[in-house]
């Protein structure tokens, strides 16, 4: 399985806490069956507007997280990306070539909603991306209470050729009652390409995906579960369509 979403590398965001915990979730990853997990920090520092985590930082603590790996005999790959809030700011560095896509291969990127709003110009932003050639992927719309309450609004950004990623946890409870039966409604009506942990840590929110594959499975059918956390990640690293 590949793990799409996860904030592994430590020191960037509100992910893996040092190097240790770093490693603690790629043991936690590699036993539940994940070969390749993707590093998607947030673009900005603890969500704070204009302390961003530039590609280049990025990609050096992915080489660095290589090594240590390779050291401590751990047969992780990993692969880098960046998760984008969609503002004005992240715009900006877009147009700057400051915004590192999924596996830095120019064709996906990782694109979290306000959870309190849905931007007015949202379409227009999305235009932006794919004016660039990205297509963005919407992370957990599940858990977001706009779309929760307005289904109709995430249904505009699909039409826009958006994908959508859900995480895991979702589907296992760990989000509430709600967020798992919104999952399986989007998942029912087949609005939904990935599956990833968004594993932030190696206790609370770890990089797991097993358990929640059989939720899965029983929603969508053993091969469109498996697309989900396998064929089409792997596209989507690869720069290729996933239709
Ligand atoms: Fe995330």
């Amino acid at each position: 399985m590949i793990d799409l979403h996860t904030h592994i590398l430590p020191g960037l965001d509100d992910g893996a806490r040092d190097w240790e915990e770093a490693l603690d979730m790629a043991r936690l990853a590699l036993a539940d069956g994940i070969t390749t997990v993707v590093a998607t920090p947030h673009l900005f520092r603890q969500r704070v507007v204009g302390d961003f985590n530039p590609p280049e930082l990025i990609l050096e603590r992915v080489e660095q997280l290589r090594t240590r790996l390779a050291e401590a005999g751990l047969d992780l790959r990993v692969a880098a990306g960046c998760e984008v809030p969609l503002t004005y700011e992240a715009m900006r560095l877009l147009d700057e070539g400051r915004l590192l896509s999924l596996n830095n291969a120019n064709r996906y990127v990782c694109l979290e909603m306000p959870d309190t709003a849905i931007p007015l110009a949202t379409q227009e932003l999305i235009f932006q991306f794919s004016a660039k050639g990205l297509t963005p992927i919407i992370t957990h719309p599940e858990r977001n209470p706009v779309f929760a309450e307005m289904p109709d609004k995430l249904m505009s950004l699909l039409r826009l050729g958006c994908l959508t990623q859900i995480t895991a946890g979702s589907l296992t409870g760990a989000f509430g009652r709600r967020v798992a039966r919104f999952a399986k409604q989007l998942l029912t009506k087949g609005y939904v390409q990935i599956m990833a942990s968004d594993a932030h840590n190696s206790h609370r929110r770890p990089p797991l995906l097993k358990a929640a594959l059989q939720k899965l499975t029983a929603i969508v059918g053993e091969s469109r579960a498996w697309d989900m956390v396998a064929a089409t990640p792997q596209k989507i690293l690869n720069g290729e369509p996933v239709f």
